[in-house]
């Protein structure tokens, strides 16, 4: 029988199904992820793996895993995979896409309305008695409607972004590595060069996957390119904005505020600097958490794992 280690505790009625034609472990913790020796232990036995994006699935981890056919990595974003050397060892990789794609685009929405608006600030201003009468600017912040939104990164989160964007009014513009007429004509986007888009756009939107080529690629420079009431969002990879300069790039009001579900360390030490900023609403990477969604994740992992162990096809796997 087919062996398959799940690292972190899911729906039980995924694994139920999975149990029903295959050897199942599972990590039995729900928040803390499973630590490496003994991902490990269990690579070197299983066939398929059910990992999250905190699990690292590199060369070290495929040397020693024989038997093992597939990785189902329950995420979109797939940066924690060395792809190419799952590749060099016949180990196919899927991920989750279009399940989380109108989730996250909603997530993206959140954060800009809230980033904007202040709605952390106003919550806690109320929670803490604060309140002691109307008055005409109180917690006044940033207008969304009919404001520029830059999106970079115009995949399908992207674009569902966009259509999100097109019901507020917004002027959209885009940057990505190859253009896209249909959001073109569909929500009157329009792509830019990411110079062009820094220096135009209200809220600047990250959304790119994290490559060796986005690495790092918004820095001081890129943020001192932006308007000095733009605001920041990142919900894609943190390492694609250098955090250091995102840090002194508000504190020198080069920009006027930040949204971010992503960071460069996850999770996000609870004394860094970002988190005691006024101007700055964090949120612990939940881009996709909604139950349904989070549940499809669960279920569209499971069914690559049955389908590529039941007749070698995946569904969604991952292409070089
Ligand atoms: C993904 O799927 O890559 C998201 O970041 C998870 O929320």
């Amino acid at each position: 029988m087919s062996k398959i280690f799940i690292t972190r505790k899911i729906d039980d009625a995924v694994i139920a199904e999975l149990k029903a034609s295959f050897d199942v472990e599972v990590w039995d913790s729900e928040e803390v992820a499973v630590p490496r020796d003994v991902l490990l232990k269990h690579a070197k036995e299983c066939d398929a793996l059910l990992t999250m994006l905190s699990d690292q699935v590199d060369e070290e981890l495929l040397s020693v895993a024989p038997h093992l056919k597939v990785v189902a990595n329950m995420a979109v974003g797939y940066d924690n995979v060395d792809v190419e050397a799952a590749d060099k060892a016949g180990v196919i990789i899927t991920n989750t896409p279009d399940v989380l794609t109108d989730t996250t685009a909603d997530l993206v929405f959140a954060l800009m309305l809230a980033t904007a608006r202040r709605i952390p600030e106003a919550a806690d201003f109320i929670r803490q008695g604060e309140w002691t009468s109307w008055s005409p600017y109180l917690l006044a912040g940033r207008d969304v409607h009919h404001k520029t939104i830059g999106i970079i990164g115009m995949g399908k989160i992207g674009q569902a972004v966009a259509k999100r964007a097109a019901g507020f009014d917004m002027n959209i513009l885009y940057h990505t590595r190859s253009r896209k007429t249909e959001a073109e004509k569909e929500f009157g986007a329009q792509y830019k060069n990411l110079h062009d888009l820094l220096e135009k756009s209200d809220f600047v939107l990250v959304l790119a996957p994290l490559t060796e080529e986005t690495r790092g690629m918004i820095g001081y420079e890129q943020f001192r390119q932006m308007k000095k009431s733009a605001i920041f969002l990142n919900v894609g990879r943190g390492p694609v904005t250098d955090e250091e300069a995102l840090i002194e790039a508000l504190k020198n009001d080069e920009i006027a505020g930040a949204g971010l579900d992503v960071f460069e360390k996850e999770p996000i030490s609870p004394d860094h600097p970002l988190l005691s900023m006024k101007n700055v609403v964090a949120v612990p990477h939940i881009g996709s958490a909604s139950e349904e969604t989070r549940y499809a994740m669960m279920k569209l992992a499971a069914d690559n794992i049955k389908s590529v162990l039941e007749n070698g096809r995946p569904l969604t796997k991952v292409s070089l």
